[in-house]
């Protein structure tokens, strides 16, 4: 496992981190428990010293299974991973969906996550989302307060547009950006939010590196999703055909490096050197070890352009 420095902290991350979206088992794909734990398990005794998680991700279910894998073997994997949780959505009265991130919903979330990670700090704590109503500067004074209360090591955002993670940043220095970026969406590089958090030492760990499913070492059709996975609708029509024709070509690139179409995926980012790591979203530890095998395999330039270029004209 190769490490990197997480911007201006003192924390030395590894490269690929490990993403639990599917194991809360709701809005994307889903999983048994049991998995999810052998995963976790798997992925921090390979070397992972960051998992990803949120507050939405199975309303509390993704971050109570963390917890409880991180507590197993005496608490040992505990003291050698943090946990990177979001704050944004969550399930109110009458399954009523909140989307919020104001200082109320933010305290709230702050006892909720310390209790299912069953920690008295919080490692790093994003806000997941702008939730439109609450100014930028509220909700980043707000984070940051518990910060300098001693409830957070380290505060970032997640999806912020430029504008408003320069906001952020005037507001509170930040230590973490989470954007999607890979080789089929590159905006946050093209639109200079990754130049931004280079310039202001934050660290950029990236989601969407497999395109959802796309750069896995297998497409699946729509029809092989549950009607509820947003790739059911995704997943179809002539330009999932073309993206079809875009693995294939990746596949040739990826043979001349004796490596898969979702190796090349994860390298081609990690070969940015804004991005500090990339969040694999492995559901089980073969899925995991699969995707660890490109831990610090960097492209050269002439072959991360090639990989575009097969992207716009497949
Ligand atoms: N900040 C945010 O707003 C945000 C948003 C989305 C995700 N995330 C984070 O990023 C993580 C990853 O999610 P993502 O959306 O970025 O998805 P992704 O990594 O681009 O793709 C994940 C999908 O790729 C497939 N896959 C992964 N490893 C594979 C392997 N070794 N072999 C075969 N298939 C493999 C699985 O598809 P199948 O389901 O078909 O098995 C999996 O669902 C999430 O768990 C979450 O932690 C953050």
């Amino acid at each position: 496992m190769t490490y990197q420095q997480m911007g201006n902290t003192d924390f030395s991350v590894s490269d690929i981190i490990l993403g639990t979206w599917k194991a809360g088992g709701t809005g994307w794909g889903a999983v048994n428990d049991f998995d999810s734990i052998d995963t976790i398990e798997y992925c921090v005794d390979s070397g992972v010293n960051l998992i990803d998680t949120a507050t939405g991700y199975g309303y509390g279910r993704a971050e109570r299974l963390i917890g409880f894998a991180l507590q197993g073997e005496g608490g040992s994997r505990k003291s050698t991973a943090k946990v990177m949780t979001k704050w944004y959505l969550w399930l109110g009265e009458d399954d009523v969906k909140i989307r919020s991130v104001s200082p109320e919903t933010q305290a709230r979330s702050l006892a909720g996550s310390k209790a299912r990670l069953g920690v008295d700090k919080l490692d790093i704590v994003l806000l997941h989302r702008d939730d439109k109503v609450t100014p930028i500067e509220t909700a980043i004074e707000t984070l940051a307060k518990f910060q300098s209360e001693g409830h957070i090591s380290h505060i970032g955002v997640s999806n912020y547009s430029l504008e408003h993670l320069e906001r952020a940043q005037k507001t509170a220095p930040l230590q973490m950006y989470q954007p999607p970026f890979s080789l089929l969406n590159t905006t946050v590089r093209d639109d200079g939010r990754l130049a931004f958090c280079r310039e202001n030492g934050i660290a950029v760990t990236v989601y969407r590196v497999l395109g959802g499913g796309l750069l896995a070492p297998r497409i699946k059709d729509g029809d092989e999703y549950a009607f509820w996975d947003p790739r059911f609708e995704s997943h179809r029509g002539p330009e999932f055909e073309r993206k079809k024709r875009v693995h294939a070509e990746l596949g040739k690139v990826a043979q001349r490096f004796d490596s898969s179409v979702l190796q090349l995926a994860v390298s081609w980012v990690l070969s940015h050197r804004e991005v500090t790591c990339a969040i694999i979203g492995a559901t089980t530890p073969e899925q995991a070890a699969h995707s660890l095998a490109a831990s610090g395999k960097r492209l050269p330039q002439n072959v991360i352009d090639e990989c575009e270029e097969i992207v716009t004209t497949a």
